[in-house]
């Protein structure tokens, strides 16, 4: 599926799946960023993982990275400081969250609501420059990749050089 908000990558995910997941049982350094919590994830990957490989050819990859929303929590209404547009995976399973992007309407109001319902081992490029949220209602951690580009570009012109790569 494509919207303004978001773009499926075809290539799946493979090892870098299982890896994380392995990060994931770790004591790690978490590190604020953002009000998210942060591991960086070895440059390495790039190059394992085809999906990264076919996308770091059209726009090179700076950074990788492993996010954590804990239990119980929401990352309020935003849109990115220093992101236009990245590519994001849930590593997560069976999990009781929701990513979702939405319209200011007022006050109290964000209306038109869009869920990113991310499927298993799916990439998506991601337009971080729309308002958007995470609801955390498990009881476990919510575990994200994510990643930045070597150069800032906005979502559509991303969309459109990765267009062989999207669904
Ligand atoms: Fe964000």
């Amino acid at each position: 599926m494509t919207s303004n908000y978001f773009s499926e990558i075809r290539t799946k995910a493979n090892e870098l799946i299982p890896f994380l997941e392995f990060l994931i049982d770790l004591e790690l350094p978490w590190k604020e960023h953002f009000g998210f919590e942060m591991i960086p994830i070895e440059d390495c990957w790039i190059e394992k993982e085809t999906a990264l490989q076919e996308i770091d050819r059209i726009n090179p990859i700076k950074h990788l990275g492993l996010l954590k929303i804990p239990k119980k929590s929401f990352y309020n209404w935003h849109v990115d400081d220093f992101r236009q547009a990245c590519i994001n995976m849930l590593v997560s399973k069976d999990h009781h969250s929701y990513s979702v992007f939405g319209k200011h309407k007022s006050k109290y109001y964000y209306n038109d609501l869009t869920e990113l319902n991310y499927k298993p081992l799916t990439y998506y490029l991601f337009n971080n420059q729309e308002n958007h949220a995470v609801i955390n209602l498990d009881d476990k951690d919510r575990y994200l990749f994510s990643l930045y580009f070597k150069d800032e570009l906005p979502y559509g012109i991303l969309q459109k050089k990765l267009k062989d790569l999207i669904v």
